[in-house]
């Protein structure tokens, strides 16, 4: 099938792959011709697992244009993917999708399927659809399919290829015909991936309810493991024992410092936005939001009512990225306590294994603008970020940090005083070092 994706961030260009890789002819669009060369010289422009392997592996079923008029005007499928941020009032800025719509109606000569992967408010396939059909050449029919996707950062090829189920909205039996035809082969072997049809909308509210459901759940949890704290319960006990239940399950029960990403801060605010303005709020999510915000500076308050003034004290910061295996900042949790510690006047020592420079363009604003008084020095090992350190902040669990000697602690900073906000150690083997983690 000759397919072509809007887009080449996570969504697009993961899909793209994953498309050509299961035997489609792919072209890739973006406005970025510097990531369109690297894209063709094999160069993923994204750090993800797998994705450069594939994208040398099915080059040949793959091309990557700024030619956007080009790509679109024979496609039989075209896939938005391109991004949603969030607005001012949290509400979903469609403008991308809309600015690739007008691009679309703008080069079709040929019937075709358009497919929004994307997430977007309920109820926008219908607007798009609306919108192409009013604005592509005579004679043309354009349907729409709403295909959400449920990768996430770091296992996103895998996700993708191994997909926990794939949902397609449709109200037409062409597009309902086309997109079957498209994933057959990962709804057949090896993949037998769960293939559900749904009207539009439904599909639309499928993400929304899952990205919120999965947030939800995270709040959830850090606040039980919050009270755990205070009543000396272990919260890793208190996850493992309401696991075994198969109705709650084991997995997203990992308490720590918030949620963070380009997914759930995005998609809560946006379905929360979305009720309201339909009159009929949604009072569990709203929670939700308001957990995370306060979750996510939880060690900045424990250090500071441990240490009462954090003005000239140097803090080691381990982990910036919203998660391990990704090199992504958006909403991550390191951003809102280093700015903190910046302003209480702290010393800033910061470590992570690949997202430094991205990290220090972040900052760069504050440091210049924001009169603070702190300041801060990047480190590419935890040895030389923690030594002298009056305190060390976890921020992401990655691998090089929960495997880092414990001893060393002891051992290099000024006083061995580690805040874990990912739960990374033994309980058990942290006895010679002053540790808090969350809700142990
Ligand atoms: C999330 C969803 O997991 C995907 O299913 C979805 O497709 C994706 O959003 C999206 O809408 O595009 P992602 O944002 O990549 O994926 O990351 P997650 O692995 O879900 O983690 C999100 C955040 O939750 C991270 O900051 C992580 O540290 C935190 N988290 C996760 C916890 O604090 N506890 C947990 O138990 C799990």
């Amino acid at each position: 099938m000759k397919i072509t994706v809007a887009g080449t961030g996570y969504v697009g260009l993961v899909t793209g792959v994953a498309l050509a890789h299961i035997g489609h002819n792919v072209t890739c669009v973006d406005i970025d011709e510097e990531k369109i060369k690297k894209m063709r010289k094999g160069i993923s422009p994204i750090y993800e697992q797998d994705l450069e392997r594939l994208m040398k592996e099915d080059k040949d079923r793959l091309n990557y244009t700024t030619d956007y008029k080009e790509a679109y005007k024979n496609a039989e499928v075209i896939i938005i993917g391109v991004g949603t941020p969030e607005r001012a009032d949290g509400s979903a800025n469609l403008d991308y999708v809309f600015g690739v719509c007008n691009q679309i109606a703008d080069s079709l000569e040929k019937d075709c399927i358009v497919v929004v992967k994307s997430t977007v408010p309920i109820g926008t396939n219908d607007e798009v659809e609306k919108y192409l059909r009013e604005n592509v050449k005579k004679g043309i029919t354009v349907d729409v399919a709403s295909n959400p996707e449920f990768l996430a950062q770091g296992t996103a090829v895998r996700d993708t290829l191994h997909a926990s189920r794939i949902v397609v909205g449709v109200e037409s039996e062409r597009a309902k015909e086309v997109m079957s035809e498209m994933y057959k082969p990962l709804t057949k072997e090896p993949y037998n991936v769960p293939f559900l049809i749904t009207n539009r909308r439904s599909a639309e509210m499928i993400k929304y309810a899952s990205n919120d459901f999965l947030a939800l759940k995270i709040s959830y949890i850090n606040e039980i493991a919050n009270l755990c704290e205070r009543l000396g319960a272990n919260i890793e006990d208190v996850t493992k024992g309401m696991g075994y239940d198969s109705r709650i399950g084991n997995k997203f029960l990992n308490a720590g410092i918030g949620y963070g990403g380009s997914c759930f801060p995005k998609d809560t605010k946006a379905l929360h936005w979305l009720s309201v303005s339909e009159g009929v709020e949604l009072k569990t999510v709203k929670a939700c939001i308001e957990v995370n915000k306060s979750q996510k500076i939880r060690l900045y308050e424990k250090l500071r009512d441990d240490l009462k003034t954090l003005k000239n004290k140097n803090i080691a910061v381990l982990g910036l990225t919203f998660k391990p295996g990704t090199d992504d900042l958006r909403e991550a949790p390191s951003i809102d306590n280093v700015e903190l510690l910046l302003d209480a006047g702290a010393h800033i020592r910061a470590y992570d294994p690949i997202s430094i420079e991205s990290f220090k363009k972040k900052i760069s604003y504050k440091l210049e603008n924001d009169g603070t008084e702190g300041s801060i020095t990047y480190f590419d090992n935890i040895d030389d970020a923690i030594t002298a350190a009056d305190a060390a902040l976890i921020m992401t669990e990655w691998p090089e940090i929960k495997n880092y000697n414990i001893s060393k602690y002891k051992k290099l900073m000024k006083v061995p005083r580690v805040y874990d906000g990912r739960n990374c150690y033994k309980l058990e083997d942290t006895k010679d070092i002053i540790y808090k983690s969350i809700g142990r």
